[in-house]
């Protein structure tokens, strides 16, 4: 093979992109995106969409899905990739909708450029099909459609519905169109986001869209520099009572109920404008410090970790539950980082006492703190793969992470505020799952 030929395949490599240094510490796909609002969304889902499964199979039938401001389809991702929980290591499906279970996904969106995108990526399945639609004009499904199981919105795609009538209008259009049942799946922004602390407001009817500045895809000097030319979107910020409020009067009106079946807030303190600034100027980047936790063969300075919730005035409930976030989060992490310190790999013991928990420790904290004890104890001495940086630092990730889940209280503290919904005609509303 002559150098040219050679030179044309380095060329052609470097072209198709793959040859392109992929990185979780920044970007749409970082590895707060992947390892924890994904997984969050999913785990959270999970039961609710097993029951739909199960249930769908007993009528013999397969699930249909309308995702509705689906982008590039990364909800299609997203569902596919929810797991049976009680899968054991020795099974390789575990998927909750394993392929033979999908009937139909159809994406919806307004944006052409999206839609070519998801259209390139998974066209080529007969069992995807991407439209165009706008979703604040009323449901985008033809008058002879058939009806959905699932009508899916994720990441935010539901702040788009920056009215409360055709969020309302919406809902009640799915329940007119569900013949029996079917589960509604909303993501809006969480109106009480600590990123947007200067956006809080005790009278809902203030602040309801804020100017999203979709700044965090530059960092810090190259931010700054294209200031003036970075994309706004007006996005409806939501809490708990707005969305319990839209639900009832979307059930009011379309004579049926709207149950809604869990609220969660995602990203409590990992959103992306954490790390911008944007709108609260007191926290620290904590999304990337959480990143560098799950980088490959990368060190994490914890103390970046840590932060110093400064309070808002007029918010005393919000107040009282970001600071008991703030302790029990910042033990974790100083737990943590006292367990390395004290970390013996030669004898592979603690050369001083294990810091005792506080007596108000909450469960959640409690476990935790046991799991990366065990972690450190398993494989600090391991040598092999970098144990700090590749088992120890993502451990502690995944234990930041629970520790947040179980806190939250799903009020819109999070950047990411999701309800699930069912509308049942059948009278057998299930009890949860
Ligand atoms: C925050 S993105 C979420 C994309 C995708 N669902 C995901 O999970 O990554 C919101 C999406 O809603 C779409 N969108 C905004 N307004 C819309 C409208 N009125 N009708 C349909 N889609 C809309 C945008 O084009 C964008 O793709």
């Amino acid at each position: 093979m002559n150098a040219n030929r050679q030179m044309a395949a380095y060329t052609e490599a470097a072209r198709s992109g793959q040859y392109a240094k992929a990185s979780g510490l920044s970007g749409k796909y970082d590895n707060v995106r992947r390892l924890w609002e994904d997984e969050v969304t999913r785990n959270n889902l999970r039961p609710f969409l097993q029951r739909l499964v199960h249930r769908l199979a007993q009528d013999m039938r397969r699930i249909r899905i309308l995702d509705l401001g689906c982008g590039s389809a990364d909800g299609y991702e997203l569902l596919t990739g929810v797991r049976d929980r009680d899968a054991d290591l020795k099974q390789m499906e575990v998927a909750v909708l394993p392929p033979a279970a999908m009937g139909l996904y159809k994406g919806v969106d307004l944006n052409e450029d999206l839609l070519q995108q998801a259209a390139a990526l998974y066209g080529h399945s007969p069992k995807l099909l991407f439209e165009q639609g706008d979703f604040t004009q009323g449901l985008p499904v033809g008058g002879d459609e058939e009806p959905y199981d699932l009508y899916f919105m994720s990441y935010g795609s539901s702040s788009h519905l920056n009215e409360d009538e055709t969020m309302v209008r919406l809902l009640a259009e799915i329940a007119d169109r569900t013949p029996a049942y079917s589960l509604v799946h909303c993501d809006w922004l969480g109106r009480y986001s600590y990123e947007w602390q200067s956006l809080w407001a005790t009278d809902v009817a203030e602040n309801r869209n804020m100017d999203y500045v979709v700044s965090y895809i530059y960092d810090g000097a190259e931010r700054e520099a294209r200031r003036d030319t970075l994309q706004h979107l007006t996005l409806r910020l939501v809490s708990r009572q707005e969305a319990e409020a839209m639900a009832a009067e979307a059930s009011a009106r379309a004579g049926v109920l709207i149950r809604p079946l869990a609220f969660y807030d995602r990203s409590v303190l990992t959103g992306r404008h954490m790390d911008t600034g944007d709108y609260n100027a007191g926290p620290q980047p904590i999304r990337r410090a959480v990143n560098a936790l799950h980088e490959v063969n990368l060190r994490t300075d914890l103390s970046a970790l840590l932060f110093d919730y400064v309070p808002a005035k007029g918010f005393p409930l919000l107040n009282g539950y970001y600071e008991h976030l703030q302790q029990c989060w910042n033990f974790l992490v100083g737990f943590t980082a006292e367990l390395l310190d004290r970390y013996d790999e030669r004898s592979r013991t603690f050369s001083g006492p294990i810091p005792d928990p506080p007596a108000a420790c909450p469960e959640p904290l409690r476990h935790m703190l046991e799991r990366v004890q065990r972690v450190v104890e398993g494989t600090g001495w391991y040598g092999m793969g970098l144990p700090r940086e590749n088992i120890i630092e993502p451990q502690l990730g995944f234990a930041l992470r629970h520790l947040v889940g179980a806190l939250q209280q799903g009020l819109g503290c999070g950047h990411g505020f999701v309800g699930i919904f069912e509308i049942d005609k059948t009278g057998t509303a299930g009890a949860e799952p």
